[in-house]
C-alpha cells in the first residue's frame, strides 16, 4: 500500500543554501515542508519565524506545515498565514483553548493541526480530533532534531489512527514527526501514520537528499518486504 506523504523537515537543511535545499527536498517527491517553530519556552531551543518563513513560501509551491513549538501559539495565528503557511499544527500542551484556536486558524484560511508530545495521553485531544485536519504524534522530545525515534510510542499512533478514525465523515491525516528515517518509516506507516515528517532522515542522509526520501518512501510503502 502506498499514499504515505512526506513531509521535509527544514530544521535539518543547511540555512546557508535554504532556497536550493527546499527546490532538492521537492524535486525530490516531498508532498510538503515541515517548519519547525520553536520559542525557547515551551521548548527549550529557539529556531526561526516568520521572516524564514517567507522566504520559504517564496520559493516553492508545497504546502508549508508550521509547527507550533511555541506557548500559546494562537497569538500568532494571523501573521503566519500572512506570511505563506497552508497549515498550522498547535500543540494540545502549548493552547488554553483548543476549540476556539482550531476555529480561528480555520478562519484564517490554514488547515488546523494538534500536535501531542510523547508525554501526553491520546485522551488528551480526543476531544479535539473531529475539529482538526491532522493529528501530529511527537516520536522524539520536541525542541531538537536529530534525535531517535521512541518506539514505545508505536501503538500510540494505532490509537491515535483509531480515535481520528471516529471522527464522523471526515479523513484526519495522522503525522508522525522525530527520528523517521529508512529505519523507522515503516514502522510508523504500518501503525497509521499518513504523513511522514523528517529532517536529518532527509537533509542529512549521506547519500543526499533524493536518495533519503527514496529509502524512506520504500520503507514506508513495505517495498523491501515485498522483495524478500
Ligand atoms: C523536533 C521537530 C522535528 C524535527 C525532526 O522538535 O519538531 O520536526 O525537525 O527531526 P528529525 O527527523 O531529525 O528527528
Ligand atoms: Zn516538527
Amino acid at each position: 500500500m502506498s499514499g504515505v506523504r512526506i513531509s521535509a523537515s527544514i530544521l535539518a537543511a543547511d540555512f546557508g543554501c535554504l532556497r536550493a535545499s527546499v527546490r532538492e527536498a521537492e524535486e525530490a517527491g516531498c508532498e510538503e515542508v515541515h517548519f519547525d517553530v520553536m520559542d525557547g519556552q515551551f521548548v527549550p531551543n529557539i529556531s526561526f519565524g516568520l521572516p524564514v518563513l517567507e522566504a520559504v513560501r517564496r520559493v516553492t509551491q508545497l504546502p508549508i506545515d508550521v509547527h507550533m513549538m511555541v506557548a500559546a501559539p494562537e497569538r500568532f495565528a494571523k501573521a503566519f498565514a500572512a506570511a505563506g503557511a497552508d497549515s498550522f499544527t498547535i500543540h494540545v500542551e502549548a493552547c488554553r483553548d483548543v476549540p476556539n484556536a482550531v476555529a480561528h486558524i480555520r478562519e484564517l484560511g490554514m488547515r488546523p493541526g494538534i500536535a501531542i508530545n510523547p508525554e501526553t495521553p491520546v485522551s488528551a485531544i480526543a476531544d479535539y480530533v473531529r475539529e482538526v485536519d491532522r493529528v501530529l504524534v511527537m516520536t522524539v522530545h520536541p525542541g531538537f532534531g536529530g534525535q531517535a525515534f521512541m518506539p514505545q510510542l508505536v501503538p500510540k499512533i494505532t490509537e491515535t489512527a483509531a480515535a481520528a478514525g471516529r471522527s464522523v465523515g471526515r479523513v484526519v491525516e495522522i503525522a508522525v514527526d522525530g527520528g523517521i528515517k529508512d529505519t523507522t518509516a515503516r514502522t510508523a506507516a504500518r501503525a497509521g501514520a499518513t504523513v511522514l515528517v523528517s529532517g536529518t532522515g532527509i537533509f542529512d542522509n549521506p547519500e543526499g537528499v533524493h536518495d533519503g526520501v527514496a529509502k524512506i518512501r520504500a520503507s514506508a510503502n513495505g517495498d523491501s518486504e515485498r522483495m524478500a
